[in-house]
C-alpha cells in the first residue's frame, strides 16, 4: 500500500494523517468508530483548509456538500487567526455559504488571480482527473479553478477511483445551450458509446437549468479507457457545448476522508 500513518509523503505521492480538531465517535470499548460519509467529508475539508489557507489569500470556494465543511473551517480559521481573506464563489450555493459565514466576497472582475481553489468532486481517478458537475456547477467551478494557483480537491473515500466511471454512475455532465441540446445529443451519440441524458429537475417540471441558464446532458455508460484530455477537447468543439465536467490536469492535490478517520492525500 502506498500509504502510511504520518504526515510524510511516501514514494507514491500518498500519505495519510489524522486531522487535529476532529474527534471521531467512540464505541463503548473506547475504539474509534468507523467514520460516516459525512465524517469523511469533514475530515478532508478541514485538513485541506488547514493546509492551504494563509493570510491575504484569495480563495475559490467550490460547490457541493463537502465544501460546506470547508467554508465552516475557513470561517473558524479566519476568526481564530484573524486572517484577511477574500472568497470567489463558484455557484449560487457557494455564494450563500460565504455570506452565511460572513466571509468577504469578491469576484473575478476584481480578483482574477486566486491563490487557491478548494472544491469537491464526484469522482477522482488515479491521475487526479475529475468528474465534476453532479451539482450542476461545473462551468463556474472550472472557470474559477483555472484562475487559481492550485486546485485542491476534498472528498470522501467513495470518490476515490482508479478509473472514471468505476464508482460514479450518474455520468459525466456536459453543460449545453438549451436550443442546441438535441443536435448536441445526436452529435455525441454518433461519436461516443453510451447514453447522453438530459438532466431533469426533481421538484420542478422539465430540465435542470444551471446557474448560467443552460441545460446539462449526463453522459452515462461511457468507455472507462478513453483519453480524457482528447475527449474533453473533442466535446468542446461541438457548437453549443459550453463546458464539460471533465477536469484534466487541473488538480494539485486531493484529500480523501477515509472510513478509519484518517485522511488520504494524493498529489498530481
Ligand atoms: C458540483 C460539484 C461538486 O463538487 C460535486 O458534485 C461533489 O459534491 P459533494 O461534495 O456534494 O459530493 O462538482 O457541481
Amino acid at each position: 500500500m502506498c500509504a502510511r500513518i504520518s504526515n510524510l509523503r511516501n514514494t507514491c505521492g500518498l500519505f495519510i494523517h489524522k486531522t487535529p480538531g476532529i474527534k471521531l465517535r467512540k464505541f463503548q470499548n473506547n475504539t474509534a468508530a468507523m467514520s460516516t460519509i459525512e465524517d469523511a467529508k469533514k475530515l478532508a475539508a478541514y485538513q485541506a483548509v488547514d493546509d492551504h489557507v494563509k493570510n491575504d489569500y484569495i480563495i475559490g470556494i467550490g460547490s457541493g456538500s463537502t465544501v460546506v465543511y470547508a467554508v465552516e473551517r475557513l470561517a473558524q480559521k479566519v476568526q481564530k487567526e484573524k486572517l484577511s481573506v477574500l472568497c470567489v464563489p463558484t455557484s449560487f450555493q457557494a455564494r450563500q455559504l460565504v455570506v452565511k459565514h460572513r466571509l468577504p466576497l469578491t469576484d473575478l472582475d476584481v480578483s482574477p488571480k486566486l491563490d487557491v481553489c478548494i472544491d469537491g468532486a464526484d469522482e477522482v481517478d488515479s491521475r487526479l482527473t475529475l468528474i465534476k458537475g453532479g451539482g450542476g456547477c461545473l462551468l463556474q467551478e472550472k472557470i474559477v479553478a483555472s484562475c487559481a494557483n492550485k486546485l485542491i480537491i476534498i472528498a470522501d473515500y467513495t470518490k476515490n477511483s482508479n478509473k472514471l466511471g468505476e464508482q460514479y454512475k450518474k455520468g459525466i455532465p456536459i453543460e449545453v445551450i438549451p436550443m442546441a441540446y438535441t443536435p448536441i445529443q445526436s452529435h455525441l451519440e454518433s461519436i461516443y458509446k453510451g447514453q447522453f441524458a438530459l438532466r431533469m429537475a426533481v421538484n420542478k417540471a422539465g430540465p435542470v437549468v444551471t446557474d448560467n441558464g443552460n441545460f446539462i446532458l449526463d453522459w452515462k455508460e461511457f468507455d472507462q479507457n478513453l483519453d480524457w484530455a482528447k475527449v474533453n477537447q473533442g466535446i468542446m468543439m461541438i457548437p453549443g457545448v459550453v463546458e464539460t465536467g471533465l477536469f484534466v490536469k487541473m488538480v494539485e492535490r486531493a484529500y480523501f476522508g477515509m472510513p478509519d478517520g484518517s485522511v488520504k492525500v494524493q498529489d498530481a
